[in-house]
């Protein structure tokens, strides 16, 4: 019987490496197919420290520049510019904002890609909670401030970069800002949750409009996300192996804005390129509108 066991756990280890090709394909699965050319477009990606007229909107325009230069040669694409945007102040991206919508008539496609995880608990310039106050309310504003651009320039789309993390968050009404209790975790993924809740009523107030929204499960992706905490570093190197390059993980994101046909989907969770499930949370319409109401007043937006 031991012997059994024994050999089992010799055994274990063998199997996962024979079958780590298959876990590694199934992990990296869902490749965006479409060949759409986008001439005369224009995009803002946020936080990408990483044929359209692209944007990257980012704290660091030094390693941003850097980045351009690297699409540049690799695309040919000569029309990829740096702006700096620190999602951590809101006076940043009103400047921001402001800036952009001055320079340019359309907006086609938004990438809401930055994001902080957890982080030790600290708060943006504005006294946000950091996870909540950059991952969902800079986006919420910044969103909101290109929202008429991105109506006028219809058919456009809004892609927000949530998780699967989502699963374990809650929308604490009483500790949005984690002063209560706090866990830099659990704020990553309230913060993410937050995201699908505002994907969903945000699709729900522009129905009709011909902008289409869609919020996205990157997969585990290897990138500077993890730069705030040891052990998720430690546990990234382990299995680096099962975890998606920054181009595996960009493929859904892209599948959501340039994939032809998905209005219909708005609002829609999307994983591997695919719609895929949420938690009854990150359903429910009730949080949703309050939560939307909530970070209006807290960003000093009118409501409606
Ligand atoms: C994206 O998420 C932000 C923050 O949660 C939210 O303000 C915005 O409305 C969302 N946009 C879309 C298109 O879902
Ligand atoms: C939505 O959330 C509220 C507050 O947590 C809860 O009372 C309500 O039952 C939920 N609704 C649905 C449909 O799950």
């Amino acid at each position: 019987m031991i012997g059994v066991l024994l050999l089992l756990l010799l055994l274990l280890p063998l199997l996962l490496f024979i079958a780590a090709p298959q876990i590694r394909k199934m992990l990296s699965n869902g490749v965006c197919t479409s060949t759409a050319q986008l001439p005369g477009k224009v995009a803002v990606v946020t936080g990408a420290n990483t044929g359209a007229r692209v944007y990257i909107a980012c704290r660091d325009v030094q390693k941003g520049e850097l980045v351009a230069r690297e699409i540049q040669t690799m695309t040919g694409n000569q029309q990829v510019f740096v702006r700096k945007l620190d999602l951590a102040d809101t006076k940043s991206i009103r400047a921001f904002a402001g800036g952009f919508l001055a320079e340019e008539k359309h907006l086609h496609i938004l990438i809401n890609n930055a994001g902080v995880m957890m982080c030790p608990y600290s708060r943006t310039a504005d006294g946000f909670e950091m996870h909540i106050g950059v991952n969902h309310l800079g986006h919420f504003l910044l969103t909101h401030l290109l929202l008429e651009k991105l109506k006028e320039s219809a058919p456009s789309r809004v892609v927000n970069v949530s998780s699967l993390a989502h699963l374990l968050g809650r929308i604490h009404f009483h500790n949005l800002q984690g002063e209560k209790f706090y866990s830099a975790g659990l704020a990553y993924c309230h913060s993410k949750l937050a995201n699908i809740l505002f994907t969903k009523e945000l699709a729900r107030r522009l129905e009709g409009s011909g902008v289409s929204v869609y919020s996205v499960h990157p997969g585990t992706v290897h990138s500077e996300l993890t730069r705030h905490s040891f052990l998720m570093r430690c546990l990234w190197r382990i299995f680096s192996f099962f975890i998606k390059t920054p181009q595996e993980g960009a493929q859904t994101s892209l599948h959501c804005a340039l994939a032809e046909g998905l209005e219909i989907l708005s609002g829609s969770h999307f994983s591997d390129c695919r719609v895929t499930w949420v938690t009854a949370q990150a359903r429910n319409m009730t949080v949703a509108r309050r939560l939307w109401d909530v970070s209006c007043d807290l960003l000093g937006i009118p409501m409606d």
